[in-house]
């Protein structure tokens, strides 16, 4: 009897050593509609770590973005909409619709946040700016680093906004799954589906143009998407914007953009004739003719914002 319990224990931790990254993890659960009122867990609850102990690769791309610092980068424009834009210039009240003008797209899971939360956010935000322009490196660096943590995450592009350029199409997406742009079935420890939107420059355009709020107002944050449409697909091009900012070696979810060197390089062509002549009448002149074209090769205007 003994014997056997020993031997069931080797057994158990033989499976353990060889699986130990198969053994049942903490189900992934995500809200359905109720509202997250604390500023730990609505973090916690939409953080890329979340995805980070089985995804590494994508999370270490992902985590060198920048959809990874969509708040911080944006603290000056945002923290004086929220101060001075809305209530001031606008005369409105500061509420999540019209905070959404901005946090749709740098920060989608707000949808999950009470009204309450979301203004705590906001007032982050504008303690952040308040600190920075006082010169209070402390107050700004606290500021800074609670901001730091909320971001555009896997579970914003995999769930909530895949299917927002088309939602008559597909409808709302399942809170609990994890959508994909393989139509193959996966195995996972959570719920998979396939999302054709994945791959298509509609996904990234609802973010990267022009954004309509529901009260009609328009947001003109970027108008990359439109450039898109008419300056480059409008004239013959084919490619989707996952195929130049994802698909070559090395770029992924780090989404290299202009702060890139490769991509800049990549973007601009350059064209220079060098010609050269004398010129004078009595005298000689020895001169250069110089014709410089800028081509860009980007799928759509540069610099954009
Ligand atoms: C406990 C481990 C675990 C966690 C946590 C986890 N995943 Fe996965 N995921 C897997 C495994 C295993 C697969 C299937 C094999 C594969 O393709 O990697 C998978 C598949 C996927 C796929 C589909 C891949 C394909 O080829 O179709 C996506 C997308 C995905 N996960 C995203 C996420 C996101 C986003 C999170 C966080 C919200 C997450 N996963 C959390 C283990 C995990
Ligand atoms: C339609 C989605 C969308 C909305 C709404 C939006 N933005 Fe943006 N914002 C973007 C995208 C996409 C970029 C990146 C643009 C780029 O690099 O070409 C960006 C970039 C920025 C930047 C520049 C960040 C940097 O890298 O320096 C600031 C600042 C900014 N947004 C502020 C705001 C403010 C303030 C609001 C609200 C009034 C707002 N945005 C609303 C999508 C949006
Ligand atoms: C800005 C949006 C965005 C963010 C943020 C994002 N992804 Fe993705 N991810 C995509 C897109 C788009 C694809 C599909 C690319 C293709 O095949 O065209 C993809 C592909 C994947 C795949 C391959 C399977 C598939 O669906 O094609 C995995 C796995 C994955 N992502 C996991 C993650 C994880 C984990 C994170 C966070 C660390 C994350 N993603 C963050 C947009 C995003
Ligand atoms: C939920 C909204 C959202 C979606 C979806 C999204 N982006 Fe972004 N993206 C942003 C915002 C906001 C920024 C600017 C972050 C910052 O600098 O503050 C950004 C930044 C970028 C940058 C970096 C720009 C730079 O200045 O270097 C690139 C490149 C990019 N996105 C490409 C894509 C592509 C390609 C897709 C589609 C697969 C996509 N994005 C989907 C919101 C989004
Ligand atoms: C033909 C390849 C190509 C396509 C298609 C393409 N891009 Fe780009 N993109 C580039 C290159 C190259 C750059 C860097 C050039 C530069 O910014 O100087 C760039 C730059 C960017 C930037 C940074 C712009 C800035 O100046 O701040 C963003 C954001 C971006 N792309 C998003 C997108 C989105 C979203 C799509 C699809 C709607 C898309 N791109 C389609 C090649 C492409």
């Amino acid at each position: 009897m003994r014997k056997t319990l020993a031997r069931g224990a080797v057994v158990v931790c033989f499976f353990w050593l060889i699986f130990p990254l198969r053994a049942p993890a903490k189900k992934l659960i995500f809200p359905e509609d109720k509202l997250i009122d604390n500023f730990d867990e609505f973090v916690q609850t939409f953080s890329s770590r979340r995805c980070q102990a089985c995804h590494p690769r994508v999370y270490h791309q992902w985590e060198q973005s920048y959809h990874a610092r969509s708040l911080v980068d944006s603290i000056k424009r945002m923290a004086s909409f929220f101060a001075v834009g809305i209530p001031k210039e606008w005369q409105k009240p500061l509420n999540k619709k019209e905070m959404l003008k901005c946090f749709d797209c740098h920060l989608p899971q707000i949808r999950y946040a009470t009204d309450r939360l979301a203004l705590e956010i906001v007032g982050m935000l504008i303690e952040a700016q308040k600190a920075r322009e006082s010169g209070d490196k402390v107050r700004f660096r606290k500021a800074y680093s609670r901001l730091s943590r909320l971001n555009i995450t896997c579970y914003a592009c995999h769930n909530i906004v895949v299917y927002r350029a088309s939602p008559g199409l597909f409808g709302k997406p399942d809170p609990q799954t994890i959508y994909t742009s393989n139509p193959k079935k996966v195995k996972a420890p959570h719920a998979t589906a396939f999302a054709p939107t994945l791959k298509t420059a509609a996904f990234c355009a609802w973010c990267h143009g022009i954004y309509v709020a529901s009260d009609g107002e328009k947001t003109m944050c970027n108008t990359l998407s439109q450039s898109y449409y008419h300056g480059y697909i409008a004239l013959g091009g084919r490619k989707t914007c996952q195929e130049c900012h994802m698909y070559p070696p090395g770029r992924g979810h780090r989404f290299p953009g202009a702060h890139d060197l490769d991509m800049l390089r990549e973007g601009l062509g350059l064209d220079a004739e060098i010609r050269g002549f004398r010129y004078g009448v009595e005298e000689w002149v020895p001169a250069v003719d110089v014709e410089v074209t800028l081509i860009n090769r980007a799928g759509h205007r540069i610099p954009d914002g």
